[in-house]
């Protein structure tokens, strides 16, 4: 690289930050746009291997272009799909230096500050989730991944108990593992059984109620039995927000000698919050637990902790050496070891930025506001002829039906998103459709949630009429 070429780097880093802060000015203010399909984007950077260099603010400033129609408004204050965060400007500006500063988190030499950050992160989140303070926290993509390592913790645990080295024998021949999970688990949960030979089919099914929770009568017949066992609850449906009895399903756990695991995606933010923590009481009685931080921590994309109640057998599940990585000195938090990746960014930083930010006061009034947003948006809504809420609504996620058949759930939905007020999803739940409404972003506020219902009620309407 000439020093002519790291000059016009640096021009656009600058036009890339000059062009971040204008747009999310514009998505704090506006609705959310229609966008642009991933055919058009496909056709709009469709184009042969370049031969020669590019200048960079060039490249820069085509990515804009080409892109912009494409980019989905999900910082927007009335984004309710999916189960999507903020990407908070704090947490991008910190996520903005772990790639300039070029950190690889691989280990504690090669990124001390970052490593350092996210030893302190590890703590704070702990301390605002209220899981044991000796627990260890690795930093993952996501809740999938999260599952994915607090399962090989799981696993590699409960075969050790009975003299099985999976770590290096595999499992070709190991004592078989049963898993039990509730029938209203997360479709990524089943993605880490299958990663790690456990086996997306091979789990015993707990009934569950009409929220979504395993029933503890169903948990206490599946529990029982020989060998070592795995079972997977959840802080948060994703549908409904609800979360299994904790409280009751835990000691039933530990007396069956299982490990219990907890996806708690979003859910488990519920623990910061006064008015929701009772709903996960118990909860820190399990193993091991995966949370997002792109989630309700309103952190950037990617970014999810996978915490482990013993250390031990998340290192031993994670763990890489070589020669040539220093060793681990005495206590320190080796970020690498609680991980699957090697090399990887500083994605502790955002995580850092936002506790920092908000502090226990700020996700407690940001979890408190998006479920009182989500009570308050379902009552409107079912306060209209024609639409009935599917489910109470315990947390920050509730469902809708419209009419009395699929269709006009699904026609109402494709309105609500072609009138772009708001941006709301479909899903099923209990075979057939509902609109899912997620409230899960900073940017949200009360009158957002009269404005988006509002433009539902309209939207019903029009597919009512029609
Ligand atoms: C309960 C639950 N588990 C797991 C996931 C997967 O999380 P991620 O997309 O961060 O990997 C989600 C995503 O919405 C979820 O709600």
């Amino acid at each position: 690289m000439t020093s002519q070429d790291f000059e016009d780097g640096l021009k656009a880093m600058e036009a890339a930050a000059r062009e971040a802060i204008a747009y999310r000015r514009g998505v704090a203010a506006a609705q959310t746009t229609p966008v642009a399909t991933y055919r058009e984007m496909l056709a709009a950077f469709d184009a042969p291997l370049p031969e020669t260099p590019g200048e960079p603010t060039a490249i820069i400033e085509e990515l804009i272009t080409r892109a912009t129609p494409g980019v989905r408004a999900a910082t927007g204050p009335r984004f309710f799909g999916w189960v999507i965060g903020n990407s908070h400007p704090t947490g991008v500006a910190a996520d903005w230096l772990a790639s300039a500063w070029g950190q690889n988190v691989g280990n504690l030499v090669s990124a001390p500050a970052a490593s350092a950050i996210e030893t302190v992160a590890a703590n704070w989140l702990l301390e605002i989730l209220d899981l044991p303070r000796g627990a260890s926290v690795g930093y993952v993509t996501g809740a999938t991944v999260a599952n994915f390592v607090c399962l090989a913790a799981a696993r590699s645990e409960v075969l050790t108990r009975v003299g099985w080295d999976v770590e290096a024998d595999g499992l070709i021949g190991a004592p078989p593992v049963r898993v039990l999970i509730g029938a209203d688990a997360h479709a990524t949960v089943f993605s880490g059984l299958k990663y790690l030979g456990l086996g997306a089919r091979r789990v015993v099914t707990v009934e569950t109620d009409a929220l979504g929770r395993m029933r503890p009568s169903a948990f206490e017949r599946a529990i029982q039995g020989e060998g070592p066992v795995i079972a997977i609850a959840q802080a948060g449906q994703i549908n409904t927000g609800a979360s299994d009895p904790f409280d009751e399903i835990a000691p039933m756990a530990k007396a069956a000698g299982a490990w219990l695991h907890v996806d708690g995606a979003f859910g488990l933010w519920g623990r910061a919050a006064p008015t929701r923590a009772e709903q996960l009481a118990g909860v820190d009685q399990a193993d091991s637990w995966a949370a997002d931080g792109h989630k309700w921590l309103q952190t950037p994309y990617d970014c999810g902790f996978a915490i482990v109640r013993d250390p031990e057998a998340h290192r031993r599940a994670m763990a890489i050496s070589a020669s040539y990585l220093p060793p681990a000195q005495g206590a320190d938090r080796e970020p690498s070891a609680y991980v699957p990746e090697l090399s990887r960014r500083a994605r502790g930083l955002g995580t850092w930025a936002m506790l920092r930010q908000y502090g226990r006061a700020g996700i407690a009034e940001l979890v408190e506001r998006g479920c009182r947003i989500a009570r308050d948006m379902a009552a409107a809504l079912a306060a209209e002829p024609g639409i009935e809420l599917v489910a109470e609504v315990v947390l920050n996620q509730f469902m809708v039906r419209f009419g009395d058949d699929d269709a006009a759930t699904l026609a109402t939905v494709e309105q609500i998103q072609a009138d772009a007020v708001a941006f709301i999803g479909a899903a099923t739940w209990r075979g057939r459709w509902v609109m899912r409404v997620s409230v899960s972003s900073a940017a949200t506020t009360d009158h957002d949630g009269e404005i988006t219902v509002a433009a539902v009620v309209a939207a019903w309407r029009l597919v009512k009429e029609a």
